[in-house]
């Protein structure tokens, strides 16, 4: 029989390439599960032959169709999905504009969730890697609510007005209520994504989650971060291979935190 995967995205690097080592250390390895790690770059995949490696953009709803229909066609189980990959906007990162970081941070994450239910059948795991940089209380009391018991379509389109808003310099919207820094509202936008399909979902037995790594020492948290790669990765690894856990909440250190 074969066993189901836990695919992880952006494992090029940083903490995602960690959680891909954490996991191929993991005594349920080729037991309970296989590993599908994933990157643009396929190469700078690093582990042993044993891990499948897979180029995929999270950014681009093509590649993550073509994942998708591949395991489809092979009758492939997910245990899990780690939505690792993520950007930063501005400074000396490439991404520059509100709209391509949301597809890497919001719909690349949608989008394989999404696209791969078929495939995650009863008891498998969403597993986001959000940030406390999208906590609630980052957002007005009238966003916040909002967003606490919002769908996919309608948090969609408050997504499409937060991006207009952003990349067309707007100077003020006075309905929104968003934080004006875009990673934060991107993963604030993650977490209440992460709610709605728990809401959606968890009667499916799918259980969905959103998890903090805290500030780690990798190419965007910087060099003066305050926890290791090491660090960064453990909830993660923990919340896809614990034998239960808990949907529908935010993780960090293996503890449920406020959204
Ligand atoms: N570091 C922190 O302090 C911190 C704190 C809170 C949350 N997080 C979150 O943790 C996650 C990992 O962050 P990190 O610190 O490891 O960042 P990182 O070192 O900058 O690595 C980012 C990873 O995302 C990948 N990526 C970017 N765009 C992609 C795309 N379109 N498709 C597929 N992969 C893509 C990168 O791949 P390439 O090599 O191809 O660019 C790389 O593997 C992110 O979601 C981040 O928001 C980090």
């Amino acid at each position: 029989m074969k066993l189901p995967y836990i695919i992880v995205t952006g494992s090029s690097r940083g903490i995602g390439a960690e959680i891909v080592r954490q996991l191929a250390s993991h005594k349920s390895w080729n037991q309970e599960f296989q590993i599908l790690a994933t990157a643009r770059d396929k190469s700078k995949i690093g582990g042993s032959d044993a891990i499948r490696k897979w180029a995929l953009d999270v950014a681009s709803a093509e590649s993550v169709e073509s994942l998708a229909a591949t395991l489809s066609n092979e009758g492939a189980a997910v245990r899990a999905i780690i939505n690792n990959a993520g950007v930063y906007i501005g400074g000396r990162s490439p991404i520059q504009k509100a709209e391509d970081l949301f597809r890497v941070n919001y719909h690349g994450p949608r989008w394989l969730s999404n696209m791969l239910l078929p495939q995650l059948a009863t008891g498998g795991r969403i597993i986001h890697i959000s940030s406390g940089m999208g906590e609630l209380s980052g957002f007005s009391k009238e966003a916040a609510r909002q967003l606490q018991n919002i769908d996919e379509q309608a948090l969609n389109e408050l997504v499409e007005r937060y991006i207009e808003w952003k990349d067309q310099s707007i100077s003020h919207d006075p309905i929104l209520g968003w934080p004006s820094n875009p990673y934060s509202a991107s993963k604030g936008a993650l977490n209440a994504l992460a709610r709605a399909q728990h809401r959606a979902w968890s009667e499916r037995g799918i259980c969905v989650v959103s998890v903090c790594p805290g500030w780690v020492r990798t190419d965007m948290g910087g060099s003066g971060a305050s926890r290791s790669v090491e660090k960064g990765a453990e909830t993660p690894v923990w919340a896809a291979t614990t034998p239960s856990l808990e949907s529908g909440h935010f993780y960090r250190d293996m503890q449920i935190i406020p959204w």
